[in-house]
């Protein structure tokens, strides 16, 4: 299983806080935005990442993140040149993704559960196909939306729909089987000139082959593409954190928890590292 993060993107929806750096590299309370999808693809056990940014930030995401090996990982980096849609990502990762399962996650979607894992492992458990997930939210007009019949199953998808039939946004989160390259080769570009992944998605539950997983209020989505929603993920970490005393979404915890890297290979990287919050953390997890 390979994992994609798609940081491209001119990110203008947060100018000028975004001008001169990547929104995908501000912090959301006290570790850059990238750090949370990062997170939860090592919760998922994914050990080979790639980073595709846009143009300007590309060596910036390089020095953030360096290839990995710190977490015990594998990180490798392409460039979107042109900001084409979401879709575009399986284009640009086709050799890496060289025909495995995928599993696809947006640079600005932040997640939070106690069960992350086990929603993650569960869902990506290869049976061929799909998987997304729906979450409830007030404002479905801002995301692809997914509607039920009363039995439960997915019957439509649509981007940004003016008139919502359901409030279950379909989350930045997505897992694919290998031919989901071939798939995005044959998506045309919508109104706004993307290749959209609610096309994509769509092509998958046309064929039967998508599956839905609802996530509860208890599950922590948000999509920090606003000046607002960027403000309440701040809010939300720091509370969360202040409130069970770990961390949200730490990437080199979870490569300890994981068993990616040792308490050793932790204690040498930590070992140019200034004396702050975040690194004192570390440090106590390795005693
Ligand atoms: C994108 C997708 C949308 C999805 C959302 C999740 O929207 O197009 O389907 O629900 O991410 O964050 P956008 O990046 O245009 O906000």
């Amino acid at each position: 299983m390979k994992g994609i993060i798609l940081a491209g993107g001119s990110g203008t929806r947060l100018h000028p806080a975004s001008a001169p750096i990547s929104k995908i590299l501000l912090p959301v309370y006290d570790k850059p935005m990238i750090y949370y999808p990062l997170s939860a693809l090592l919760t998922a056990g994914i050990r080979d990442v790639l980073v595709i940014t846009n143009e300007g930030d590309h060596g910036n995401f390089k020095k953030v993140l360096g290839d990995g090996s710190h977490l015990g990982i594998r990180i490798t980096y392409e460039i979107q040149y042109v900001p084409k849609g979401i879709a575009d990502a399986f284009i640009i990762g086709e050799e890496f993704i060289a025909g495995d399962d995928v599993v696809l996650i947006l640079g600005d979607n932040i997640f939070h559960s106690e069960n992350l894992g086990e929603i993650l492992s569960g869902a990506f458990s290869s049976r061929g196909g799909a998987t997304v997930f729906g979450y409830p939210v007030k404002d479905p007009e801002r995301f692809g939306v997914v509607e039920f019949d009363d039995s439960g199953k997915a019957i439509s998808l649509e981007e940004k729909p003016k008139h919502p039939k359901s409030n279950h946004a379909v989350i930045g989160l997505y897992a694919y089987d290998g031919r989901v390259c071939e798939i995005a080769k044959t998506l045309k570009p919508s109104a706004r000139g993307e290749l959209e992944i609610t096309d994509l998605n769509r092509a998958y539950l046309e064929t039967g082959d998508l599956d839905v997983v609802r996530l509860g209020e208890d599950f922590v989505w948000m999509d920090a593409g606003t000046f607002d929603s960027l403000l309440e993920s701040s809010v939300a970490v720091r509370d969360i954190q202040a409130r069970t005393g770990k961390m949200v979404s730490c990437p080199e915890e979870i490569a300890l928890e994981r068993g990616f890297v040792s308490k050793d290979g932790l204690r040498k990287y930590l070992r140019d590292k200034k004396d702050n919050e975040y690194y004192d953390y570390l440090r106590r997890l390795i005693g």
